[in-house]
């Protein structure tokens, strides 16, 4: 409580005395309150923040260090080590005899990686990507997303986004002034009994009516985090219209475009008529190359809008990890030198998490769960609710029925889950409620230990 100096040696002088003044004692503690609740107003969270200061991230990783829960199928990252080429780019570069891979780079991107970029997204778009002014390389794919809407974002625009979506959306768009119109996905019964992420759709007359003059931006996640969904050339084209008829900015949030699971196809909503000029797409080193911890992302757009994008990042951010660019960059060149071979990371990937979905599908329907089998991405969406009736979650506190179970489920089972109502706005959290969101790019053996765990707490109840 005795923060300042002045006070804390006023309160010493007078233990040294021998009697303690209870005048002057209480004036300290009173001055200490004082300044306190003072200091507790002006430092105060700004209220542009809103309820910013919550996450779903910080919350389920101090979990994970409370219950130290068996499986984390809660965050999503490979339990496993990325391509070797990778890691040994990265080894080599900053070990070998060029000094200058160690100092600052190009601020808006090292120039080996932009180049590497447009030669891999030019023929995926069908025109030249310029290197030097149409790509941002960004600390992750959240600062591109940072960079895309406060460099475009305004006071009193409206930024459309579709439910559930990944948290930091909402808090960027409030944060740039902006006010965020949000539509659900919403899953539909299933027609042949195996529900997948494909049930889960926009109503389009909904969808509509957000349209309007105030309407700036409306992201797209596609694969989509938490529910899989791939969105379908007919949903793109009905977003690409009312983009199109509004005079509205679309980022799309790709990070998941190497994690498609046949038949399904990525269609990059740049590419349909008239959307480059309007689209920021918005890609990830850390889910590409299964590096997570590398924090390197970038957008890329036409010039007119990555100005804005640039403006932002070169005053919070400046400039990214030179070595971690520079193995990116020869990791995608090496990618790029065998794109059409099956062992190229970018198809091979799909291939590798395909049997490890399929795993856990069957594994949480057995153990009474309703998995939606995911069409991409590595996150699966399940119902848990015919569980309620094994599992006492009276004593769990939380407000929404998705937090209780994960956390209950985590102490009980030992798997750790993350709660989908955390990808809802306030208004529609209750949406969420009936799920769990599990992680499936983890290894084998870990996926195996989660199946035992299920099935040995559904035996225990
Ligand atoms: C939908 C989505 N967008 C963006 C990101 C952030 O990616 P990065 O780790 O490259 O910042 C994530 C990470 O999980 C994500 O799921």
């Amino acid at each position: 409580m005795f923060r300042g100096g002045q006070t804390l040696l006023t309160v010493i002088a007078v233990s040294r005395s021998g009697a303690v003044d209870l005048r002057i004692l209480n004036s300290v503690v009173k001055n200490n309150i004082c300044t306190a609740s003072v200091m507790a107003d002006k430092f105060k969270l700004p209220e542009r923040y809103g309820a910013g200061e919550k996450s779903v991230w910080v919350e389920y990783i101090q979990l994970a260090s409370e219950y130290k829960p068996k499986v984390n199928l809660g965050q999503g990252f490979p339990d496993y080590h990325a391509p070797d080429h990778v890691t040994k780019n990265l080894a080599e570069i900053t070990t070998g005899d060029n000094p200058l891979l160690n100092q600052y780079t190009r601020g808006f991107g090292h120039p080996r990686l932009v180049e590497s970029l447009s030669k891999l997204y030019s023929p995926l778009v069908g025109r030249q990507i310029n290197p030097q002014n149409e790509i941002l390389v960004t600390s992750g794919a959240y600062e591109a997303l940072y960079s895309a809407i406060l460099g475009h974002v305004d006071t009193s625009d409206e930024v459309i986004v579709i439910e559930p979506f990944f948290d930091c959306y909402e808090f960027m768009i409030k944060c740039a002034g902006g006010t965020p119109r949000f539509i659900p996905l919403k899953p539909k019964p299933s027609e042949c009994g195996t529900q997948t992420s494909a049930q889960w759709v926009l109503d389009p007359e909904e969808l509509k009516s957000l349209f309007n003059s105030r309407t700036k931006m409306i992201i797209l996640n596609t694969p989509h985090n938490p529910v899989g969904k791939v969105f379908t050339m007919e949903e793109l084209e009905m977003i690409a219209d009312l983009c199109k008829k509004f005079n509205v900015l679309c980022v799309s949030d790709e990070v998941y475009e190497w994690m498609v699971y046949a038949p399904k196809k990525h269609i990059r909503i740049a590419t349909l008529p008239d959307m480059w000029d309007r689209t920021i797409t918005i890609g990830s080193a850390g889910k590409t190359f299964s590096v997570t911890g590398w924090k390197t992302g970038w957008a890329y757009g036409p010039e007119a809008l990555m100005r804005n994008l640039q403006v932002v990042h070169q005053n919070c951010v400046y400039t990214c990890s030179t070595p971690i660019q520079e193995a990116i960059a020869r990791s995608l060149e090496f990618e790029i030198s065998r794109r059409d071979s099956p062992d190229c990371y970018l198809t091979a990937l799909a291939r590798e998490l395909l049997p490890k979905r399929d795993f856990l599908v069957k594994s949480l329907t057995e153990n009474g769960f309703l998995p939606y089998v995911p069409e991409g991405g590595y996150f699966i969406v399940a119902d848990w609710t015919k569980l309620g009736g094994k599992i006492d979650l009276s004593k769990e506190s939380d407000r929404h029925a998705d937090y209780r179970f994960t956390k209950k489920f985590a102490k009980e089972a030992g798997v750790l889950t993350i709660p989908p109502s955390a990808f809802y706005s306030e208004q529609n959290k209750c949406l969420g409620e009936n799920f769990a969101r599990f992680c499936f790019i983890k290894k084998d053996e870990n996926l195996a230990l989660a199946d035992k765990l299920m099935k040995e707490w559904n035996a225990k109840q």
